[in-house]
């Protein structure tokens, strides 16, 4: 099969001809379209309330939310369609919607907005587009909805995107106009010259429409309750994908390139109970596990060496888990990979016990990283007299990070790395609240020709990583149901492989 892009109608090599004749036949005898969309979304009235929070706090302003558009990957071929984050949060579309579309919130007078989806509509069936647009047309890629059906299905205001930069642009010297300017460059761009044209000062864009994405990434640092559901199917299909890629191991292990078995296994469930993954997976055997991010996963695995898997479900409506186990791929730790493991899992364990509504997220790093310090300093690694205070000292220490270079958390919702526009004061030293969602992920490294490791542990790298939601008087870990000391993560490989 083939599309026909506008380089390779220039070439005419695969051109064909379009007669009137076939056109009208193409065109005619189809039965009325069945709707796309029959009732509203579950996430309409959370989206809806999510807007009314921006809206609150940019009264009078007109606040512009692009999906982005695709992405050629090669000539007439696009990546696969993923809408910026903020969009996705603002409207509570999902998985490849919408390319193209725009979310704009018109300024009311009574201070409150107006939300409108501007987006490309589907093409009525005497279109051209409905059979001989390889990009957006009915034949090649499906229905998209109309007018009608976003409408019914957001409870919002819809019109034609090719509205959207007039109505965007035409008072842009007396209305404060913000853009999210990363989602979708080219419009940016288009946005920013008729800006200007009616009377906006080049030097105000930028600086304004910062604003507006810093206040959507870090408004999504509280979790709803729609969020957290998401988030826990999330864990539940990773949780399944993990069991698959336990199952997978022998396979992995007879075949070769046992990393790419793995990751590809987990693929499988992804794609088959979600989106797909939510960042390329790690699935790290041995050595490769002190390669923090490797996703190459071109190597084998052996029996005998422990498997570092980094891996997590996106589901449909985008959000993440992003869970770390590390398996003996043989079901059981040797003695040395058994008291890497424990440290680690001991700091995790402190990790998890600080999360809570009242400290900071950088109390669970400091909680985390103690343990690790403490078990460095007890296996003599740290230098000659640096005690486990003087490691932890944020100016003159740090010894530890030779072994774990990494943080213990970040936030973890629609991005993997979430609300990564927030400052310092509102991410790292900022006093953790009912709702948000981090992960806990300490680890050490030992890599094989590390000469300052002990031998025993040369070639061992171990994460444990979990999913957790900070809740009135603690926290509850979403993950839980994935076991994760030594003894259990034996039996349940044991267990999976009916061993
Ligand atoms: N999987 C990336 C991370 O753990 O942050
Ligand atoms: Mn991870
Ligand atoms: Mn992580």
């Amino acid at each position: 099969m083939d599309r026909v892009s506008e380089e390779q109608k220039q070439a005419d090599n695969r051109a064909r001809a379009t007669t009137d004749e076939l056109r009208a036949f193409i065109q005619e005898d189809w039965a009325p379209r069945r709707p796309t969309v029959t009732e509203r979304a579950p996430s309409a009235e959370y989206a809806a309330a999510r807007r009314a929070v921006l809206s609150a706090a940019f009264p009078r302003q007109r606040l512009v939310v692009p999906a982005g558009g695709l992405k050629v990957r090669s000539n007439d071929t696009d990546y696969v369609f993923r809408p910026h984050t903020a969009f996705a949060y603002l409207t509570g579309l999902g998985a490849d919607r919408e390319p193209d579309a725009v979310l704009v919130l018109e300024p009311l007078d009574d201070g409150g907005h107006e939300a409108v989806l501007w987006f490309r509509p589907l093409a009525d069936r005497d279109s051209d587009e409905f059979f001989a647009d390889a990009r957006y047309g009915e034949f090649w890629v499906g229905a998209r909805p109309t007018i009608d059906d976003v409408e019914l299905e957001l409870g919002l205001t819809a019109r034609h995107v090719d509205g959207l930069v007039d109505a965007v642009a035409k008072d842009a010297g007396e209305v404060t106009v913000r853009v999210v300017r990363d989602a979708d460059l080219e419009l940016t761009a288009r946005l920013d010259a008729a800006r200007v044209e009616n009377g906006a000062t080049e030097e105000s864009l930028a600086e304004s429409d910062d604003a507006l994405a810093h206040f959507v990434s870090h408004a999504r640092m509280c979790k709803d309750e729609f969020e957290v559901e998401q988030m826990r199917e999330a864990v539940a299909a990773t949780h399944a994908g993990f069991e698959a890629m336990i199952a997978a191991m022998p396979e992995a292990v007879e075949g070769g390139r046992g990393e790419r078995w793995l990751e590809g296994t987990f693929g499988l469930s992804a794609r088959h109970r979600g989106n797909g993954v939510g960042y390329d997976s790690i699935c790290a055997a041995g050595d490769h596990a002190n390669t923090l991010h490797w996703i190459k996963n071109t190597g084998d695995v052996h029996e005998g060496e422990l498997v570092l898997i980094d891996a997590g479900v996106e589901v449909d409506s985008l959000y993440t888990a992003d869970i770390t186990r590390t398996l003996p791929v043989d079901g059981t730790f040797t003695d040395a990979q058994r008291e890497v493991y424990d440290a680690v899992y001991a700091a995790q364990q402190a990790g998890i016990e600080a999360v809570k509504p009242g400290n900071r997220f950088s109390d669970v790093h400091a909680a985390a990283i103690r343990v690790i310090a403490e078990h460095l300093h007890a296996w003599g690694l740290l230098p000659e007299g640096v005690s486990v205070e003087d490691t932890l000292d944020k100016e003159h220490g740090q010894y530890h990070r030779r072994w774990m270079v990494h943080g213990t958390s970040h936030h973890l919702g629609l991005d993997v790395h979430d609300c990564a526009l927030a400052t310092r004061e509102e991410y790292m030293d900022a006093e953790l609240r009912p709702g948000m969602v981090l992960t806990v992920e300490p680890g050490l490294y030992f890599k094989a020709d590390d000469l300052k490791a002990p031998e025993r542990f040369r070639g061992i790298g171990v994460r444990i990583e979990d999913d957790v939601l900070v809740t009135e008087d603690g926290c509850e870990n979403l993950s839980a149901a994935m076991p994760r000391s030594a003894d259990e993560v034996e039996a349940w490989v044991a267990r999976v492989q009916q061993r």
